[in-house]
């Protein structure tokens, strides 16, 4: 018998959305459900690897054999994967990181006022999570993801050339049958000399041809 495709590898996935705080009680998120995340960090694990999901806060139980660590901000995600980073073959960053954050989170609740119908919050960028770990002397093998609602190749292939991605793995989020939040996806997908499709299906199954592109990349490199 051959051995599973990612056996004796360590894979890093990141998973979910951020959630950056206004005040005590509000905050600032997405609808990232952490789904395709999870799928691929439990089909890693099948797959033969040794895998650590960061997430960010989901309602999703986390995969057996998985290990997982909690974060909540886009702060603690960076700092969570640039430690993770150094000691992995594989990062994968398909969490739905918040591009900004609020500048200075309230200490208590802020109050509506009567004297005035408009508030500001000033928000200032977070760091790029899969960026930061592409940057590393020793970088992993990184993936990325990149949703969206037009002009997916032209936006994807800038997107894996500007953070020194090594694969990128682009979903159309204006169809409501995929990408976020829904069972299903299709995917398609980025490496600097080659592309390739992945049709409409369960996020499971989908992960799985994912993973068998990225170990192929990653034995050819
Ligand atoms: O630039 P954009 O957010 O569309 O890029 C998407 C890719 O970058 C995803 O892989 C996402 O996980 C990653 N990302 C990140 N940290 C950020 C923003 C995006 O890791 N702050």
């Amino acid at each position: 018998v051959e051995a599973p495709i990612l056996a004796g590898l360590k894979v890093v996935i990141t998973a979910g959305p951020t959630r950056e705080a206004i005040d005590p009680v509000r905050y600032i998120s997405n609808h990232s459900s952490g789904k395709m995340g999870y799928a691929l960090a439990a089909a890693a694990q099948q797959l033969g690897a040794e895998v650590c999901l960061l997430s960010g806060p989901v309602n999703l139980s986390t995969p057996v054999g998985v290990k997982k660590i909690d974060t909540i901000t886009a702060q603690a995600m960076h700092q969570a994967a640039l430690a993770k980073a150094e000691d992995c073959d594989i990062f994968i960053a398909c969490a739905a990181v918040a591009d900004y954050r609020v500048a200075e989170i309230a200490e208590h609740k802020i109050k509506k006022t009567d004297d005035c119908d408009e508030m500001q919050l000033r928000l200032v960028k977070n760091p790029d999570v899969v960026a930061s770990v592409a940057a590393l002397p020793n970088k992993p093998f990184t993936v990325g993801f990149a949703a969206e609602t037009q002009d997916l190749n032209h936006y994807a292939k800038q997107k894996m050339a500007r953070k020194n991605l090594d694969m990128i793995a682009a979903n159309d989020v204006s169809k409501p049958e995929q990408g976020f939040n829904s069972e299903q996806n299709a995917l398609k997908v980025f490496w600097p000399d080659g592309e390739q499709q992945l049709d409409l299906a369960d996020k499971s199954a989908l992960a799985k041809q994912l993973l068998a592109l990225i170990a192929k990349q990653y034995a050819a490199q």
